[in-house]
C-alpha cells in the first residue's frame, strides 16, 4: 500500500447548502507537491504492471519465403517518470502532466524457416511518453472527498529497439510489429492504471474522520458541507466541524459565522477551527451535564489552612458552626449554561456560568444544603496541538460570585471570594485541564502526522498551520 497522501486531503464534496463549515482545511501549493511525490511514486510502481504481449505470425521474406516468428517474454526493465506537474485548475480540479517519461523493456525473439531456427533477444526503449489528465474531486455519500480521473491521454513518443545476434534483415522484419505492439498495448493499459492509481488515494480518503469520537459523551462531525473550492494557490475543504452528543444529534442555538482563510503559503495544510466549534463542544458536554464537580475536603491540598467544613465557613457565616458544628462539606459546582467562547488575537477567553452549592455532611453520610452561589468565571486558556488532537490548558481570570439561595440565613458572599479562589484554582482548573489535555480529534486521514505544526489565535478563529507526513 502506498501511503496515501495530500492529494486525498483535497478533495470535497456535497453538501448541505447555506451551511457555513465551523473548520476550514486549505491545502497549499506546498502540500499539493508533497501529493504529487508520493503519487507519482505510487504511479510509477503501477505503469511496472503494463503487460506487453507476446507477438507471432508468418511472414513471406524475399527471397528466404516463408519465416514464422515470435517476439516472447517482454518485460519492463526500467521506467523513469522524471517529469511531472500537478496545477490547480480553478474551479475544475487539478491537472496532472507527467512528461519525458521512458520504459526500457527486455524480451526474446525466435524465428523459423525452412529447417532453420534461430532466436536471441532484444533491448527495447520507449522514450518521450506524456501522460496528461484531470483529477476531479467529489464528495462521496458519506461527505467524505472522493478524486476521480478525467480527461487521461497517453502518447508515446519513439521507441528504438536493438537486437542482439540474429541476422540484420529480422531487424526490419520485427521493427515495425514491435512498434506497433508496443504503442498499442501502452496506450490501451496507461490510462487505466493511471485512473486505478488516482482511485487508490479514495481509500485513503475513505480513512477521514467525518465523525470522530471524543469520548463517551461527544463526538465531531468533519464531513465537508459544501464542494470543495479550487482557485490558483490552494484547495479549500469546508467541514462541518461541529461537536454532538453521541447518538443524538441536536443543534444548539447558534450557528456557524462565516469566515475564510487568507492564502497561506508556508505550511502543506492549514486548519481553521471557528468558535463555533468550540463552542458546540460547551453545549454538548453541558447538555450531557458533565460539567459538574463535587468537591470534597481530600481534593484540597493539605497544605491550604482553609478547609471544607463548617468551622473554615463558620468563621465567615457564623450560623454554621452553630447549627453544624464539627461536620465536614462538600462544594457542587456546576454550569448552568454552556460555556462560551471567543477567539481575539492571541486571547481566547471562557465565559461560564455556574452555581457552587455547598452542603454539610451528617455523620450518616446524608447532605443538607447550606446555600447556592451563583458564579460567573472567565478564564484565559491556551492551546496546543499534540498529535492530532487539539488541547488545551485555562487559567482563571476573575470570577464573580452573588448569592442564590441561603439556608443559614442572610451573609455577605465577598468575605468568602479567598476560599473559592483557592477552590477554582486548586481543584476545579486543575481537573479540567486534565480533561482539555486529552484533547479533541483534529480532522485527519490514516497514518497521517503532523510536523512543524504552529497555532495562532486570529479574530473569530484559530487557525493550524502544520507539515503532513505518512507512515
Ligand atoms: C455529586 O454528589 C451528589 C450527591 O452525592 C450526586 O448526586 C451527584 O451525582 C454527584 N455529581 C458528580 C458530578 O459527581
Ligand atoms: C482577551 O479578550 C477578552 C475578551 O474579549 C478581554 O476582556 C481581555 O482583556 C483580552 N486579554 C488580552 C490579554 O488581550
Ligand atoms: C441522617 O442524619 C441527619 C442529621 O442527624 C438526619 O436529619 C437524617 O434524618 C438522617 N438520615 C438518615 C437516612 O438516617
Amino acid at each position: 500500500m502506498f501511503p496515501s497522501c495530500c492529494l486525498a486531503l483535497l478533495a470535497l464534496v456535497p453538501l448541505t447548502l447555506g451551511t457555513n463549515p465551523g473548520v476550514k482545511v486549505q491545502l497549499t501549493q506546498q502540500g499539493l507537491e508533497y501529493g504529487r511525490k508520493i503519487g507519482i511514486a505510487a504511479l510509477q510502481q503501477k505503469l511496472k504492471t503494463i503487460q506487453i504481449p507476446d507477438i507471432s505470425g508468418t511472414e513471406k521474406v524475399f527471397p528466404i519465403g516463408k519465416v514464422k516468428y515470435s517476439l516472447t517474454g517482454m518485460t519492463i526493465v526500467n521506467l523513469g517518470l522524471p517529469k511531472s506537474d500537478l496545477a490547480l485548475v480553478p474551479n475544475t480540479g487539478i491537472r496532472l502532466a507527467i512528461g519525458n517519461a521512458f520504459i526500457n523493456l527486455h524480451g526474446n525473439w525466435h524465428i523459423r524457416y525452412h529447417i532453420i531456427k534461430d532466436s536471441g533477444s532484444f533491448d527495447l526503449a520507449v522514450t518521450a511518453l506524456t501522460i496528461t489528465d484531470t483529477i476531479t474531486i467529489q464528495s462521496d455519500e458519506t461527505g467524505r472527498p472522493a478524486v476521480s480521473s478525467v480527461n487521461c491521454g497517453a502518447s508515446v513518443g519513439s521507441t528504438s529497439i536493438k537486437f542482439h545476434g540474429g541476422a540484420s534483415w529480422l531487424y526490419n522484419l520485427f521493427t515495425s510489429y514491435i512498434d506497433k505492439a508496443l504503442r498499442s498495448a501502452l496506450q490501451k493499459q496507461i490510462c487505466p492504471l493511471v485512473a486505478d492509481t488516482i482511485k487508490t488515494l479514495n481509500l485513503h480518503l475513505k480513512t477521514l474522520n467525518v465523525l470522530a469520537k471524543v469520548d463517551k459523551y461527544a463526538e465531531i462531525e468533519y464531513s465537508m458541507v459544501t464542494l470543495p473550492s479550487i482557485s490558483k494557490s490552494s484547495i479549500d475543504l469546508s467541514l462541518k466541524g461541529e461537536f454532538y452528543n453521541i447518538g443524538k444529534h441536536q443543534e444548539p442555538p447558534f450557528s456557524p459565522i462565516a469566515f475564510s482563510l487568507p492564502p497561506q503559503v508556508k505550511n502543506m495544510l492549514y486548519v481553521g477551527v471557528s468558535a463555533f466549534t468550540a463552542n458546540s463542544a460547551g453545549f454538548v458536554y453541558n447538555n450531557a451535564g458533565v460539567l459538574s464537580l463535587n468537591i470534597t475536603d481530600d481534593m484540597i491540598p493539605s497544605s491550604s489552612p482553609l478547609r471544607l467544613n463548617t468551622r473554615t465557613f463558620g468563621v465567615f457565616i457564623p450560623e454554621i458552626a452553630k447549627r453544624f458544628p464539627g461536620l465536614m462539606m462538600k462544594l457542587l459546582v456546576k454550569t448552568v449554561k454552556a460555556p462560551s467562547l471567543s477567539f481575539q488575537p492571541n486571547n481566547v477567553t471562557v465565559q461560564a456560568s455556574g452555581t457552587v452549592t455547598a452542603s454539610v455532611i451528617h455523620p450518616n453520610g446524608t447532605l443538607s444544603p447550606l446555600f447556592i452561589l451563583n458564579l460567573e468565571a472567565s478564564v484565559s486558556a491556551r492551546l496546543y496541538v499534540t498529535e492530532l488532537k487539539l488541547a488545551g490548558q485555562i487559567t482563571m481570570d476573575n470570577f464573580e460570585m452573588t448569592l442564590g439561595t441561603s439556608y443559614v440565613g442572610p451573609f455577605q458572599v465577598q468575605p468568602l471570594d479567598n476560599i473559592f479562589l483557592m477552590v477554582l484554582k486548586d481543584v476545579v482548573i486543575p481537573m479540567v485541564n486534565v480533561c482539555l489535555q486529552k484533547g479533541f480529534p483534529l480532522p485527519a486521514i490514516g497514518n497521517m502526522n503532523l510536523i512543524n505544526t504552529e497555532l495562532q489565535i486570529l479574530k473569530d478563529y484559530m487557525l493550524i498551520g502544520t507539515d503532513v507526513n505518512f507512515t
